[in-house]
């Protein structure tokens, strides 16, 4: 299962989104994690699809859409129409996910599941086989710059034995608190895609060489 790094723009200059892009697909990131929030699913507000569209036209990376909203139902197709590649909403948000999985793939686009560090494992274990990709909360929601919560890795651990014992292989992503001395932890807890913000947009270095020091730890 190759390792993909997918930088959050959560932690970037939102005055110079498209050339930030441009320095993360130049440094060679696979996706480019966007964080949408509504101000109710979590207490922060960021972009929409009108941000998303406008950075469809500058970039080729595939487009990670994280919907921390309250109603994903109501903007998926939005978010399709946009440019979205990868749409990820959460379990918590929704009570038939199995039918909101079938609507974006209808819309040509992948499907993720994700759960907030309080969601165990167990709740998104029917959906595995429906969806490309498991998002496992390493941080509460909302905010970048915050500490990885452990208990997130003994989540992918279990994650990838349940996916090993029954012939599944679907990727693992992880988001919050993954810097450039933990992410050889995440990645060996299972872990195949890594989300990074603070530790790309505001780290020491420049911007591309945080990207590429990550890919470099990542094998890629
Ligand atoms: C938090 C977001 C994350 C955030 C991660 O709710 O989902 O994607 O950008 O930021 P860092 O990497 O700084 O923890
Ligand atoms: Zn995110």
């Amino acid at each position: 299962m190759n390792n993909k790094l997918s930088p959050s723009i959560l932690s970037a200059d939102f005055a110079a989104l498209g050339e930030q892009l441009a320095k993360i697909e130049r440094s060679g990131a696979h996706y480019v994690h966007i964080d949408v929030m509504d101000g109710h699913f979590v207490p922060n507000i960021t972009i929409g699809p009108l941000v998303i569209k406008s950075l469809r036209k500058r970039s080729k990376l595939i487009f990670d859409v994280h919907l921390m909203i309250e109603n994903p139902w109501k903007y998926v197709q939005d978010f399709a129409e946009a440019g979205a590649d990868i749409i990820n909403f959460h379990i918590e948000a929704v009570k038939n996910p199995e039918a909101l999985i079938d609507v974006i793939k209808r819309c040509g686009k992948q499907a993720a599941v994700t759960i907030k560090p309080e969601t165990e494992i167990d709740a998104i274990l029917p959906l595995i086989n429906r969806v490309g990709m498991i998002l496992i909360m390493s941080v509460n929601p909302g905010f970048g710059g915050q500490g990885l919560i452990p208990e997130a890795l003994n989540k992918a651990r279990r994650l990838r034995a349940y996916m090993r014992e029954n012939n599944l292989s679907v990727d693992i992503e992880m988001d919050g608190g993954i810097n450039l001395q933990n992410v050889k932890t995440v990645l060996d807890s299972g872990v195949n895609v890594i989300v990074a913000g603070s530790a790309i947009f505001g780290g020491e270095k420049s911007i591309e060489e945080n990207t590429r020091e990550f890919l470099r730890i990542m094998g890629r």
